[in-house]
């Protein structure tokens, strides 16, 4: 090799390299950025995501439309023949938040995409980015002054005649996540109700389900967090919690942050258009966006989960196999309806008693 070929040789190693380095910066600053915008996906990727969402979604619903025929539930039921579920009436028309200019009615479940949801329909309704900035109302308040109650049958007129949403969740991440905000902590949180919460369910739950044996959960068993205030000691446990869930008439005496779906947004008597996942909640909003024709008017927002990612491989260890089991078996119409498995949580539930 000449002296000239050597140096060509070596300046064309020195770009190589180079453009190496700055390939893997621009990377890994996608990646990092990607974290706090996700960019939306176009083209090919967008139209990609479409058709794989609208699969999911259609699989969803005619799900829901099977598993209400089979129980014989809501719209789909055969007069005379009986149900294995009590099942209401009539939906809950208090609880939608219909959007009657973008023809839009979203039933919100508590821990599953109502942060978003919400924020996107305050949005829509032109509220200020200023009023929606964090810590300043609940943003449930901000949303229902924009978008008020409705009252029957104006109600069921709307709801009849708008797209309809849902949002679901994992049944038992939902309720855990219900638990560790309303009822782990009742010093940490009063802002969002803790003690109301204790008066209300935790000091009874304590009350009824407490053993004569009790020890306090192990460290492995609970998560604490570092920069709040520990929690009072006189709270529910979250298999006390789970023991109350089992016993209770839920639809009758439980509460809407961990009542059923099937009684809350009773899915067997409204005919959803989307059927979200929280487990795939920024693919399902790009969905929902272009599906309710918003894309000029809201982009899907990128959260981070502000949970732990192991919470409930960590708190079902509180409970037994066959807790759990009763446990699924209560809430068994929401795993059908909404496809979800119990099967892991069996694995993580080591209790001895
Ligand atoms: C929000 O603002 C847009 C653009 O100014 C307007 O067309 C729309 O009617 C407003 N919607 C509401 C609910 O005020
Ligand atoms: C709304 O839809 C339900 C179920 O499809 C139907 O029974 C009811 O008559 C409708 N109500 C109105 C006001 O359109
Ligand atoms: C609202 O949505 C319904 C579907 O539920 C559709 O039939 C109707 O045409 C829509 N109305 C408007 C004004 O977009
Ligand atoms: C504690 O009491 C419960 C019944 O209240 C019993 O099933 C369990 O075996 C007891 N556990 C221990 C460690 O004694
Ligand atoms: C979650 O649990 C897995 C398996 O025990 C462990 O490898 C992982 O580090 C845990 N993650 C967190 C954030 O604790």
């Amino acid at each position: 090799m000449s002296r000239q070929q050597k140096r060509v040789l070596s300046r064309l190693l020195r770009i190589v390299v180079c453009l190496g380095v700055i390939l893997l910066t621009l990377k890994l600053s996608i990646i990092i950025v990607g974290n706090e915008d996700k960019p939306l996906p176009v083209a090919d990727e967008l139209r990609k995501l479409l058709i794989e969402a609208e699969v999911d979604n259609t699989r969803r619903l005619l799900n829901v439309e099977r598993v209400c025929k089979k129980y014989n539930l809501g719209i789909y039921r055969k007069l005379a023949e009986d149900s294995l579920f009590k099942h209401p009436p009539t939906p809950q028309y208090s609880i939608f938040y219909m959007d009657r200019e973008h023809n839009i009615s979203y039933c919100p479940v508590y821990k599953a995409g109502t942060t978003t949801w919400l924020y996107n329909l305050c949005l829509l309704m032109n509220v200020s980015m200023e009023t929606l900035s964090p810590g300043k109302q609940q943003l449930s308040t901000i949303a229902r002054r924009a978008i008020p109650e409705l009252e029957y049958p104006e109600a069921e007129r709307v709801l009849n005649a708008s797209r309809r949403l849902l949002v679901v969740r994992h049944p038992f991440e939902r309720l855990l996540s219900a638990y560790r905000d309303k009822l782990e902590n009742c010093v940490a949180g009063r802002e969002h109700g803790t003690l109301h919460f204790y008066r209300k369910y935790g000091a009874k739950i304590v009350r009824k389900y407490r053993r004569k044996n009790f020890t306090e959960p192990r460290p492995d068993q609970v998560i604490r967090r570092d920069n709040t205030p520990s929690p009072a000691g006189v709270e529910p446990t979250f298999r006390e919690f789970v023991d109350y869930v089992i016993d209770t008439d839920l639809g009758s005496y439980g509460d809407d942050h961990w009542m059923p779906y099937y009684l809350y947004c009773t899915p067997c008597l409204v005919n959803y258009n989307i059927i979200a996942n929280v487990e795939s909640l920024w693919r399902d909003q790009v969905y929902a966006i272009n599906k309710l024709g918003l894309q000029d008017k809201i982009k899907p927002r990128w959260r981070h989960s502000n949970g732990h990612l192991n919470a409930s491989r960590i708190y079902f260890r509180q409970l037994n196999r066959a807790t759990v089991q009763k446990l699924y078996e209560k809430l068994r119409l929401d795993f059908e309806l909404f496809d979800y498995s119990p099967d892991i949580y069996y694995e993580y539930a080591t209790s001895a008693d």
